[in-house]
């Protein structure tokens, strides 16, 4: 063989090592549980920056906890980003995800270190984001139905078959409004009030922001969802306002944590660290998810709905993120309500 082709050849053998490359040997597997255009969003940016590619699977936050917990054994997945923080406290507190404290700790606002100081650094807050209703003022003029305002008027007659919400198991977004409606009114009241509302809900969706689209399209008037996946679709130039209930509502901590025995540890730490920069936290604004960034000197994107003007209550974090309150307030809504269609 000449030396011409045995470089030819040792080439081809190269890039058909490359081309043969299993899928399973992605650089980084990450778990995401933001809209779709957002996690599409981040890991594209972060491709760019460090040249890691990225196999992202989009879920919501209950069924994303939900996996990693099934593949505990053999975990799959490097990074779970994105979603409400109640699941990632309960993975954290069942062991799932790994201990990581960032250099760029300091420079989060103190609701997202608190985030990881109560997870003993096996989460960390990256954004912050109010709960409420999206309605659509033209589906309720139709049918004239007065705007709703409060807690109290999604459950009168008027909005029978006008509501979605989704399904708390699968849906963090869900999960949060039952774990505020029993802060704000008792345990007992807020599950007489779900038993009232469920006769005014269309639909159990699977995904949190899945009803606010619904709002959108007008096929329904109200959703329960986080007050930014409204802006969103008013955004997207659906006839979409917001509004945070009078009474009070609560709000989440969407959360980051790193995957127990990831099998990309480096890759998911370089994630990590990437997410919590101001570049990261602006692809937020950049998709149309107008959430509040967690890292202090990040611009708070002038859509965003104002926190500081919601009637937030002080939500329990800790106590609604235990895995025993989270599995037992499960099992109580399937008893409950779920099992009521
Ligand atoms: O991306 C929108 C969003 O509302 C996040 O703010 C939130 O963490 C997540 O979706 C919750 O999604 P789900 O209710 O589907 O778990």
């Amino acid at each position: 063989m000449t030396p011409t082709r045995r470089v030819a050849l040792a080439a081809f053998a190269l890039g058909v090592a490359a081309f043969a490359r299993p899928a399973a040997a992605q650089d980084l597997t990450l778990y995401c549980s933001v809209q779709e255009e957002w996690c599409q969003g981040i890991a594209n940016a972060f491709t760019k920056k460090t040249g890691i590619s990225v196999a992202m699977t989009r879920k919501s936050s209950g069924e994303t906890y939900a996996q990693i917990k099934a593949e505990a054994a053999n975990p799959k997945g490097d990074i779970w980003w994105g979603g409400t923080g109640d699941p990632h406290l309960q993975a954290a507190g069942e062991g799932l995800t790994a201990e990581y404290k960032s250099p760029q700790f300091a420079e989060l606002h103190p609701w997202a270190q608190k985030q990881a100081a109560e997870a003993n650094y096996r989460t960390v807050g990256i954004y912050a984001g109010a709960l409420g209703f999206a309605y659509n003022p033209e589906v309720l003029a139709k049918k004239g139905i007065k705007e709703p305002t409060c807690w109290s008027d999604l459950v009168k007659p008027e909005f029978k078959g006008e509501i979605q919400i989704a399904n708390p198991n699968s849906s963090g977004t869900a999960y949060t409004a039952m774990a505020s409606l029993i802060q704000i009114l008792g345990e007992k009241a807020a599950f007489d009030y779900m038993k009232a509302l469920h006769v005014n809900v269309s639909q159990y969706t699977k995904s949190g922001a899945a009803p606010a689209v619904a709002v959108g399209r007008g096929e329904a008037g109200v959703g329960i969802v986080f007050l930014h996946d409204g802006v969103t679709q008013a955004i997207n130039g659906f006839p979409v306002k917001v509004v945070a209930p009078c009474e009070g509502t609560g709000y989440e901590i969407g959360s980051m944590s790193i995957i127990k025995n990831a099998p990309n540890l480096k890759a998911a730490q370089a994630f990590y660290e990437f997410a919590l920069t101001v570049e990261a936290q602006k692809t937020g604004a950049d998709n149309k998810s107008y959430q509040v960034p967690s890292n202090s000197k990040s611009p708070l994107p002038e859509q965003s709905p104002r926190m500081d003007k919601v009637k937030l209550i002080d939500y329990d974090f800790k106590k609604y993120g235990s895995s025993s309150e989270r599995k037992r307030l499960l099992a109580k809504w399937d008893e409950e309500i779920g099992s009521q269609r």
